[in-house]
């Protein structure tokens, strides 16, 4: 079929159908037909009739093979033109089998588990009738108390550009019209995870140059690798929110990126411009957002009610109405929708392949590659003759899916005392609550002290519940509850070895934890497969290998806290730094509990010297840095060699590390690689006050090591060739 045949559908179109494709509506809204369901309340509601619902373009949540089949066969049968509609959701991190969050996923620094677990994704919700995903959340985040943080993959530009791409890949493949994929929406453009004081859907505001060089290049990178739609964000960016910002929407996403895929509003976005106080009714805010570029505005009617009013009174241009509903049109094409317009929804492939065997697997390798191991004070891995008392609120909990899993089942999950009864017998295995997660008894401490007395070992499940993160879910104080840290105390009395293991969705300020346990694995939301995933690497049958991609903050009150930060004019730890008038705070220090890109193993590795294959590097000649790296432990690990540079003068401000470079590897005990990592001139550039992206000659720093912290530096500087010695 040619796009032709989009030509013909569209020249067929009146005005008002075609501003019934831009709009966004739930599941709700199609079950007219149903005699239980009367549709009457939420139309009324938005103020639109039958006809819209009839000619509207895309459904929100409606999902699973036989509904989504029988909502498009009555939508075909009431549509003049026969325009399929576009079915979309959520699918952050799994369908139906649920992997780790992606702040988890991100930590295990794995592009190719990460793509694979999109896969699944896709799979599985194309056969369950999904179209398009909204996903990959792509938000640079550096404040743990936004409750978001954990749907990112960190605080780290160049790593959330290739996690980016990894997931679009995994979403989409390289056909669209392989009925086992999804398109991908790329969310939320953008800075979405820079809200003041993380509270969510607050103000964003950032010179265009920290826009540009932090927070812009993950959704470009998605778009790069072919991401077919973008999301626009709810915050403000320089005063103007998104959904109706031109200047982020018009000149740099379709301008100067070139974008010309679909571009839809977050859920009620078009009409929150009237709160946010730039729009002074819903016709004001659908003009400004159509005007801006958004295609489809997601559950408010400012399109639908006012377009054709905007077009006649001469205030809208009626191509901008056209082109967005010739980007729709196209990607119904693109998807093989107008030959198939059920696509991959199966309701026997569903029974086959939802939360089918190798699916699990595949959630569970990941989930155990996403745990990191911050403290271990010779108490891990866990010997098989000890007697174990697993305690707390997650001993026995099957909250460990995590914000976004909607279509995954608590029942289905795999709890941490299952995980561990499959590696002991169960007679070594004793189990007490201690306390709920916000509030406990004087009976349950009092049980979980009787039950940990038999114990040779205390395993402690902690953590916040999936409500306590995600969506409007920020948090000011950011400790465990205080319940929970009353029970460490508690059972620190015993003087019995304790690992902590905990479950939540964001960087935690560990204090009442960090001092009284010898061990803490960070397990994050881990998915359906979390309990067996813990219990491999309690045991020590996997080797924990994940790398924080956001910062521990010490405390709350150094927030935002991250490690690509400046050296400002007064740095603590400079040569001739005076006591008092240095950057710093008199009560705790500068640097974070525990920093990005750390993570302990169950072996020990040693770095050999850093060695540079020049002095210099030149656009002609790359600079190669190498270092041997040995496994000096007793078992086989894996280990993720960093790579950081600084640009010592810039004519703004540089950070202080930037990574460039990784490298995960696997050694056996006593083995040793020699890691290579090639530096080119296109790695130096930044944005330039005048907003060029270029690098200066000059001097630069280069850093390797096992996280942000314990490197080696070297020197180097960027040359205009290799004879050029005349650069500072
Ligand atoms: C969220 C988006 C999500 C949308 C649709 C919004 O509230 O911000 O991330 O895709 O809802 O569910």
């Amino acid at each position: 079929m040619e796009i032709n045949y989009v030509n013909s559908v569209f020249e067929q179109m009146t005005l008002e159908e075609k501003i019934a494709q831009l709009i966004q509506l739930t599941r709700d809204f199609y079950q007219a037909d149903s005699k239980k369901v009367s549709l009457t309340g939420p139309m009324d509601e938005m103020g639109i009739n039958k006809a819209v619902v009839h000619n509207s373009g895309s459904v929100i949540n409606a999902i699973g093979a036989r509904d989504v089949i029988k909502i498009q066969r009555e939508h075909l049968k009431n549509n003049r033109l026969g325009i399929p509609l576009l079915f979309m959701g959520d699918i952050v991190h799994g369908y139906r089998t649920i992997f780790p969050v992606p702040l988890a996923i991100g930590c295990s620094w794995d592009m190719d588990l990460a793509e694979a677990s999109a896969a699944i994704a896709a799979r599985e919700a194309s056969a369950a009738g999904l179209h398009v995903t909204f996903a990959p959340m792509v938000d640079l985040v550096r404040d743990p108390r936004w409750g978001r943080v954990m749907e990112s993959t960190g605080e780290d530009p160049y790593l959330n550009s290739l996690f980016a791409r990894a997931f679009v890949r995994g979403f989409q493949g390289s056909q669209l019209n392989d009925n086992t994929r999804v398109v991908a929406c790329v969310k939320h453009f953008a800075a979405y995870g820079a809200p003041e004081g993380g509270r969510d859907y607050n103000t964003v505001d950032m010179s265009e140059r920290q826009l540009r060089e932090s927070y812009l290049p993950a959704y470009k990178a998605a778009l790069d690798e072919g991401c077919e739609m973008v999301m626009t964000s709810f915050n403000t960016v320089d005063g103007i929110p998104v959904t109706g910002n031109t200047h982020l929407l018009r000149d740099i996403l379709r301008g100067e990126w070139g974008f010309d895929g679909v571009l839809i509003s977050d859920w009620g976005s078009v009409k929150e411009l009237i709160p946010h106080g730039v729009a002074v009714d819903e016709s004001e805010a659908a003009n400004k957002a159509m005007q801006a570029g958004v295609d489809i505005e997601m559950m408010t009617p400012c399109y639908v009610n006012n377009l054709k009013e905007l077009v006649e009174n001469g205030a809208l241009d009626e191509t901008l109405i056209d082109e967005a509903v010739l980007r729709i049109l196209n990607l119904k094409h693109k998807l093989g929708l107008f030959e198939n317009p059920y696509r991959g929804a199966d309701e026997k492939l569903e029974q086959e392949i939802l939360l089918c065997e190798p699916h699990r697997q595949a959630a569970r390798e990941l989930a155990a590659k996403s745990c990191v191991l911050l403290k271990n004070e010779n108490v891990l891995p866990l010997q098989k003759h000890q007697k174990i008392a697993l305690i707390g609120p997650f001993a026995q909990n099957s909250d460990i899916l995590g914000p976004w899993s909607i279509y995954g089942s608590q029942t289905e999950a795999v709890q941490l005392y299952d995980g561990l009864k499959g590696k002991v017998d169960p007679s070594q295995l004793f189990a007490a609550k201690g306390c709920d997660i916000q509030t406990g008894t004087h009976e349950q401490v009092e049980e979980a002290v009787q039950t940990a007395r038999e114990a040779d070992v205390i395993v402690l499940a902690l953590g916040e519940n999936s409500e306590m993160s995600g969506e409007a879910g920020s948090r000011a104080d950011i400790r465990l509850p205080n319940v929970q840290l009353e029970l460490i105390a508690k059972l620190k009395q015993l003087n019995k070895p304790m690992v902590a293991v905990l479950f939540n969705g964001r960087p935690l300020d560990l204090h009442g934890v960090i001092e009284n346990v010898d061990s803490i694995l960070e397990a994050w939301f881990p998915g359906t497969e979390g309990g067996s995933a813990i219990a491999d690497i309690l045991f020590g049958d996997t080797n924990p290998s994940g790398r924080l991609t956001m910062s521990f903050p010490y405390s709350v009150g150094q927030i935002p806290v991250y490690y690509n930060h400046f050296n400002t004019g007064r740095p603590k730890n400079a040569p001739q730094a005076q006591e008092r008038y240095v950057s710093q705070y008199l009560d705790i220090p500068n640097e974070p509990l525990f920093p990005f890109g750390f993570g302990l193993s169950y072996t020990t590795f040693s770095y050999g010297e850093v060695n540079l294959s020049a002095e210099y590097v030149t656009e002609e000649e790359p600079l190669i840095v190498s270092v041997e790296v040995t496994n000096t432990g007793r078992v086989e690990g894996e280990e993720v060699i960093q790579l950081y540079i600084r640009d010592m003068v810039g004519s703004v401000v540089r950070p202080l590390k930037e990574l460039k470079g990784f490298q995960k590897i696997s050694l056996r005990p006593g083995e040793t690689k020699n890691i290579e990592f090639r530096i080119t001139v296109d790695q130096l550039s930044y944005y330039h006050p005048d907003l060029q992206y270029k690098s200066d000659l000059g001097a630069f720093s280069v850093f390797v090591g096992p996280n942000s912290r314990d490197v080696s530096a070297l020197r180097f500087e960027l040359r205009n060739s290799s004879s050029d010695c005349s650069a500072k």
